[in-house]
Protein backbone atom coordinates (compact mmCIF):
# COMPACT_ATOMS: atom_id res chain seq x y z
CA UNK A 1 0.00 0.00 0.00
CA UNK A 2 1.29 3.52 -0.97
CA UNK A 3 -0.86 5.27 0.97
CA UNK A 4 1.14 7.04 4.12
CA UNK A 5 -0.56 6.85 7.48
CA UNK A 6 0.97 9.34 9.43
CA UNK A 7 1.10 13.03 9.10
CA UNK A 8 3.74 15.80 9.16
CA UNK A 9 5.10 17.27 12.57
CA UNK A 10 4.11 20.18 11.33
CA UNK A 11 0.22 19.01 10.67
CA UNK A 12 0.17 17.23 13.81
CA UNK A 13 1.32 20.20 16.10
CA UNK A 14 -1.04 22.48 14.15
CA UNK A 15 -3.72 20.23 14.95
CA UNK A 16 -3.10 20.15 18.86
CA UNK A 17 -3.28 23.73 18.79
CA UNK A 18 -6.27 24.85 16.66
CA UNK A 19 -9.62 24.77 17.82
CA UNK A 20 -12.67 23.78 16.09
CA UNK A 21 -14.14 26.38 14.35
CA UNK A 22 -18.03 27.05 14.91
CA UNK A 23 -20.45 29.80 13.78
CA UNK A 24 -19.47 31.55 16.87
CA UNK A 25 -16.05 32.20 15.81
CA UNK A 26 -17.04 33.31 12.70
CA UNK A 27 -19.12 35.85 14.13
CA UNK A 28 -16.62 36.52 16.73
CA UNK A 29 -13.88 37.52 13.72
CA UNK A 30 -16.57 39.87 12.17
CA UNK A 31 -16.43 41.61 15.63
CA UNK A 32 -13.24 41.99 15.70
CA UNK A 33 -12.25 43.05 12.21
CA UNK A 34 -10.67 39.49 11.24
CA UNK A 35 -10.95 38.07 7.99
CA UNK A 36 -12.61 34.64 7.56
CA UNK A 37 -11.40 32.55 4.88
CA UNK A 38 -13.65 29.66 2.62
CA UNK A 39 -13.08 27.05 0.36
CA UNK A 40 -14.88 24.45 -1.68
CA UNK A 41 -13.93 21.10 -1.14
CA UNK A 42 -15.35 17.86 -2.70
CA UNK A 43 -13.05 14.99 -1.65
CA UNK A 44 -10.91 13.46 1.34
CA UNK A 45 -7.36 14.70 0.05
CA UNK A 46 -8.00 18.22 -0.86
CA UNK A 47 -10.57 18.64 2.15
CA UNK A 48 -7.46 17.36 4.19
CA UNK A 49 -5.32 19.51 2.64
CA UNK A 50 -8.15 22.62 3.02
CA UNK A 51 -8.48 22.15 6.91
CA UNK A 52 -4.72 21.66 7.92
CA UNK A 53 -4.21 24.87 5.96
CA UNK A 54 -6.41 26.02 8.53
CA UNK A 55 -8.90 27.33 6.40
CA UNK A 56 -12.43 28.43 8.67
CA UNK A 57 -14.80 27.00 6.33
CA UNK A 58 -15.02 24.33 3.96
CA UNK A 59 -18.37 24.36 1.65
CA UNK A 60 -19.20 21.25 -0.80
CA UNK A 61 -20.64 23.28 -3.38
CA UNK A 62 -22.51 22.30 -5.76
CA UNK A 63 -19.73 23.60 -7.98
CA UNK A 64 -18.95 20.02 -8.64
CA UNK A 65 -21.14 19.22 -10.92
CA UNK A 66 -18.42 21.14 -13.12
CA UNK A 67 -15.68 21.23 -11.79
CA UNK A 68 -15.78 17.61 -10.59
CA UNK A 69 -18.55 15.70 -12.42
CA UNK A 70 -17.96 17.49 -15.77
CA UNK A 71 -21.64 19.07 -16.39
CA UNK A 72 -22.03 22.73 -18.11
CA UNK A 73 -24.27 23.94 -15.13
CA UNK A 74 -25.05 23.41 -10.86
CA UNK A 75 -28.39 22.05 -12.02
CA UNK A 76 -27.60 18.23 -12.72
CA UNK A 77 -25.83 17.48 -9.16
CA UNK A 78 -28.34 14.77 -7.03
CA UNK A 79 -28.74 14.56 -3.74
CA UNK A 80 -27.06 11.22 -3.45
CA UNK A 81 -23.86 12.75 -5.37
CA UNK A 82 -23.60 15.44 -2.94
CA UNK A 83 -23.97 13.52 0.03
CA UNK A 84 -21.01 11.12 -1.15
CA UNK A 85 -18.77 13.84 -1.68
CA UNK A 86 -20.17 15.61 1.43
CA UNK A 87 -19.08 12.29 3.18
CA UNK A 88 -15.56 12.40 1.85
CA UNK A 89 -15.27 15.90 2.73
CA UNK A 90 -16.02 15.36 6.59
CA UNK A 91 -13.86 12.55 7.68
CA UNK A 92 -11.04 14.55 5.87
CA UNK A 93 -12.13 17.40 8.45
CA UNK A 94 -10.94 17.95 11.91
CA UNK A 95 -11.32 21.52 12.27
CA UNK A 96 -13.04 23.64 9.94
CA UNK A 97 -16.79 23.66 9.98
CA UNK A 98 -18.26 21.77 6.86
CA UNK A 99 -21.25 23.19 4.96
CA UNK A 100 -22.84 21.73 1.96
CA UNK A 101 -24.86 23.66 -0.91
CA UNK A 102 -28.54 22.13 -1.82
CA UNK A 103 -28.45 20.99 -5.09
CA UNK A 104 -31.29 22.64 -7.29
CA UNK A 105 -34.62 20.88 -6.85
CA UNK A 106 -33.80 19.84 -2.94
CA UNK A 107 -35.50 23.07 -1.74
CA UNK A 108 -37.93 24.54 -4.51
CA UNK A 109 -40.79 22.15 -4.33
CA UNK A 110 -41.99 22.56 -0.82
CA UNK A 111 -40.60 23.65 2.40
CA UNK A 112 -41.47 20.36 4.05
CA UNK A 113 -38.99 18.24 1.29
CA UNK A 114 -36.49 21.20 1.85
CA UNK A 115 -36.08 20.32 5.72
CA UNK A 116 -36.15 16.72 5.02
CA UNK A 117 -33.39 16.93 2.68
CA UNK A 118 -31.07 19.52 4.26
CA UNK A 119 -31.45 16.83 7.69
CA UNK A 120 -30.22 14.27 5.63
CA UNK A 121 -26.70 16.59 5.19
CA UNK A 122 -26.59 16.93 8.84
CA UNK A 123 -27.45 13.14 9.77
CA UNK A 124 -26.25 11.05 6.83
CA UNK A 125 -23.04 12.61 6.32
CA UNK A 126 -21.93 14.94 9.13
CA UNK A 127 -22.41 18.56 7.77
CA UNK A 128 -22.85 21.24 10.15
CA UNK A 129 -24.58 23.72 8.12
CA UNK A 130 -26.32 23.75 4.61
CA UNK A 131 -26.36 26.10 2.11
CA UNK A 132 -29.20 27.55 -0.31
CA UNK A 133 -29.89 30.22 -2.72
CA UNK A 134 -32.40 32.69 -3.13
CA UNK A 135 -33.74 36.16 -1.30
CA UNK A 136 -36.95 36.99 0.61
CA UNK A 137 -38.78 34.15 -0.87
CA UNK A 138 -36.48 31.84 0.94
CA UNK A 139 -37.06 33.04 4.26
CA UNK A 140 -39.96 31.08 5.23
CA UNK A 141 -37.42 27.70 4.57
CA UNK A 142 -34.54 29.28 6.51
CA UNK A 143 -37.27 29.99 9.30
CA UNK A 144 -37.94 26.34 9.06
CA UNK A 145 -34.65 24.87 9.10
CA UNK A 146 -33.47 26.60 11.57
CA UNK A 147 -36.23 25.71 14.15
CA UNK A 148 -34.61 22.17 12.82
CA UNK A 149 -31.46 23.02 14.11
CA UNK A 150 -29.96 23.60 10.92
CA UNK A 151 -27.34 26.29 10.62
CA UNK A 152 -28.38 27.68 7.35
CA UNK A 153 -25.97 29.94 4.46
CA UNK A 154 -27.82 32.33 2.40
CA UNK A 155 -26.95 32.60 -0.67
CA UNK A 156 -27.49 36.03 -2.90
CA UNK A 157 -26.53 38.29 -6.19
CA UNK A 158 -25.09 35.93 -9.24
CA UNK A 159 -26.84 32.10 -8.29
CA UNK A 160 -25.50 29.56 -10.30
CA UNK A 161 -28.75 27.67 -10.14
CA UNK A 162 -30.84 30.64 -11.61
CA UNK A 163 -28.66 30.38 -14.69
CA UNK A 164 -31.52 30.15 -16.80
CA UNK A 165 -33.67 33.00 -15.05
CA UNK A 166 -30.67 35.20 -14.90
CA UNK A 167 -30.09 34.65 -18.59
CA UNK A 168 -26.34 33.42 -17.93
CA UNK A 169 -23.50 33.88 -15.08
CA UNK A 170 -23.74 37.73 -15.03
CA UNK A 171 -23.12 40.31 -12.01
CA UNK A 172 -26.29 41.31 -10.36
CA UNK A 173 -27.41 44.33 -8.42
CA UNK A 174 -25.84 46.83 -10.82
CA UNK A 175 -28.87 49.58 -10.91
CA UNK A 176 -29.92 50.94 -7.55
CA UNK A 177 -33.01 48.62 -7.40
CA UNK A 178 -31.67 45.66 -8.02
CA UNK A 179 -28.95 46.23 -5.62
CA UNK A 180 -32.03 47.34 -2.98
CA UNK A 181 -33.69 43.82 -3.67
CA UNK A 182 -30.59 42.31 -2.55
CA UNK A 183 -30.13 44.41 0.34
CA UNK A 184 -33.85 43.85 1.19
CA UNK A 185 -32.86 40.00 0.64
CA UNK A 186 -29.65 39.83 2.82
CA UNK A 187 -32.15 41.66 5.66
CA UNK A 188 -34.95 38.93 5.37
CA UNK A 189 -32.75 35.72 5.39
CA UNK A 190 -30.88 36.85 8.39
CA UNK A 191 -34.18 38.14 10.53
CA UNK A 192 -35.16 34.14 9.09
CA UNK A 193 -32.09 33.36 11.53
CA UNK A 194 -29.24 32.81 8.58
CA UNK A 195 -26.06 32.41 10.12
CA UNK A 196 -23.76 33.13 7.18
CA UNK A 197 -24.28 35.08 3.95
CA UNK A 198 -22.43 34.10 0.35
CA UNK A 199 -22.34 37.41 -1.68
CA UNK A 200 -21.43 36.23 -5.52
CA UNK A 201 -21.19 38.35 -8.45
CA UNK A 202 -22.32 41.95 -7.40
CA UNK A 203 -20.59 45.31 -7.15
CA UNK A 204 -18.11 45.83 -4.29
CA UNK A 205 -20.43 49.01 -3.42
CA UNK A 206 -23.23 46.86 -2.92
CA UNK A 207 -21.38 43.99 -0.88
CA UNK A 208 -19.81 46.41 1.24
CA UNK A 209 -23.33 47.80 2.33
CA UNK A 210 -24.85 44.44 2.65
CA UNK A 211 -21.95 43.41 4.94
CA UNK A 212 -22.37 46.57 6.67
CA UNK A 213 -25.84 45.93 7.46
CA UNK A 214 -25.63 42.80 7.94
CA UNK A 215 -24.64 41.51 11.91
CA UNK A 216 -24.07 37.90 10.16
CA UNK A 217 -20.78 37.68 8.44
CA UNK A 218 -20.52 37.36 4.60
CA UNK A 219 -18.33 35.87 2.45
CA UNK A 220 -17.58 37.11 -0.95
CA UNK A 221 -16.59 35.64 -4.34
CA UNK A 222 -16.53 38.01 -6.94
CA UNK A 223 -18.31 40.73 -4.63
CA UNK A 224 -14.92 42.61 -3.74
CA UNK A 225 -12.80 43.03 -0.07
CA UNK A 226 -14.98 44.77 1.81
CA UNK A 227 -16.97 41.25 3.14
CA UNK A 228 -16.08 40.05 6.08
CA UNK A 229 -14.69 36.98 4.43
CA UNK A 230 -13.74 35.42 0.87
CA UNK A 231 -14.55 31.64 -1.01
CA UNK A 232 -13.20 30.34 -4.05
CA UNK A 233 -13.76 27.32 -5.72
CA UNK A 234 -11.18 25.25 -5.40
CA UNK A 235 -10.46 24.33 -8.78
CA UNK A 236 -10.10 27.97 -9.64
CA UNK A 237 -7.99 28.37 -7.29
CA UNK A 238 -4.94 25.83 -8.39
CA UNK A 239 -6.12 25.47 -12.15
CA UNK A 240 -7.90 22.76 -12.38
CA UNK A 241 -11.41 23.98 -14.12
CA UNK A 242 -10.47 23.89 -17.37
CA UNK A 243 -12.35 27.29 -18.27
CA UNK A 244 -11.30 30.88 -18.94
CA UNK A 245 -10.94 32.00 -15.16
CA UNK A 246 -13.10 34.86 -14.09
CA UNK A 247 -11.86 38.13 -13.02
CA UNK A 248 -12.16 37.57 -9.54
CA UNK A 249 -9.88 34.42 -9.91
CA UNK A 250 -6.36 34.68 -8.19
CA UNK A 251 -4.75 31.25 -9.49
CA UNK A 252 -2.52 30.21 -6.34
CA UNK A 253 -0.91 27.29 -8.05
CA UNK A 254 -0.62 25.35 -11.68
CA UNK A 255 -2.12 21.99 -10.75
CA UNK A 256 -2.93 21.19 -14.45
CA UNK A 257 1.03 21.39 -14.97
CA UNK A 258 2.37 19.87 -11.79
CA UNK A 259 -0.18 16.70 -12.83
CA UNK A 260 0.68 17.04 -16.55
CA UNK A 261 4.62 16.74 -16.15
CA UNK A 262 3.67 14.31 -13.54
CA UNK A 263 1.55 11.84 -16.01
CA UNK A 264 3.77 12.38 -18.86
CA UNK A 265 6.91 11.35 -16.87
CA UNK A 266 4.84 8.33 -16.01
CA UNK A 267 3.87 7.20 -19.36
CA UNK A 268 7.74 7.93 -20.51
CA UNK A 269 8.98 5.83 -18.03
CA UNK A 270 6.57 3.09 -18.71
CA UNK A 271 6.96 3.21 -22.48
CA UNK A 272 10.70 2.67 -21.95
CA UNK A 273 10.70 0.49 -19.56
CA UNK A 274 12.21 2.45 -16.76
CA UNK A 275 9.40 2.13 -14.25
CA UNK A 276 9.35 0.06 -11.94
CA UNK A 277 13.23 -0.72 -11.64
CA UNK A 278 14.19 -3.94 -9.41
CA UNK A 279 13.88 -1.35 -5.82
CA UNK A 280 10.28 -0.62 -6.84
CA UNK A 281 9.77 -4.82 -7.19
CA UNK A 282 8.74 -7.26 -4.62
CA UNK A 283 11.43 -10.40 -4.34
CA UNK A 284 10.54 -14.07 -3.66
CA UNK A 285 12.40 -14.83 -0.07
CA UNK A 286 16.05 -16.47 -1.17
CA UNK A 287 14.90 -19.69 0.43
CA UNK A 288 11.84 -20.27 -2.02
CA UNK A 289 13.76 -18.75 -5.30
CA UNK A 290 14.98 -22.08 -5.95
CA UNK A 291 12.40 -24.26 -5.50
CA UNK A 292 10.35 -21.77 -7.59
CA UNK A 293 12.38 -21.59 -10.61
CA UNK A 294 12.63 -25.70 -10.57
CA UNK A 295 9.13 -26.54 -9.57
CA UNK A 296 7.54 -28.57 -12.03
CA UNK A 297 4.58 -25.79 -13.51
CA UNK A 298 7.60 -23.64 -14.65
CA UNK A 299 9.81 -26.53 -16.41
CA UNK A 300 8.97 -25.95 -20.16
CA UNK A 301 8.13 -28.85 -21.84
O1 LIG B 1 -21.09 25.88 -5.39
C1 LIG B 1 -20.19 26.63 -5.00
O2 LIG B 1 -19.00 26.32 -5.11
C2 LIG B 1 -20.56 27.89 -4.37
C3 LIG B 1 -19.47 28.83 -3.97
C4 LIG B 1 -18.78 29.37 -5.13
C5 LIG B 1 -19.94 29.90 -3.08
O3 LIG B 1 -21.72 28.14 -4.21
Amino acid sequence: MSVSNFCSADAQNTAAVRAKVTFQTLQEKKQQGKPITALTAYDYATARLVDEAGVDLLLVGDSLAQVVLGYDTTLPVTMDEMLHHTRAVRRAVKHAIVAADMPYGSYHVGVQEGVRNAARFLKEAGAEAVKIEGGASRAELVERLTDAEVPVIGHLGLTPQSVHRMGGYKVQGKSVAAADTLLRDALALEAAGAVLMVLEGMPREVAQHITQRLNIPTIGIGAGPDCDGQILVFHDLVNLSFAKPAKFVRQYGDAAALFRSAIDGYVRDVERRNFPTEEESYHLPKEVRGAFETAPLRRKA
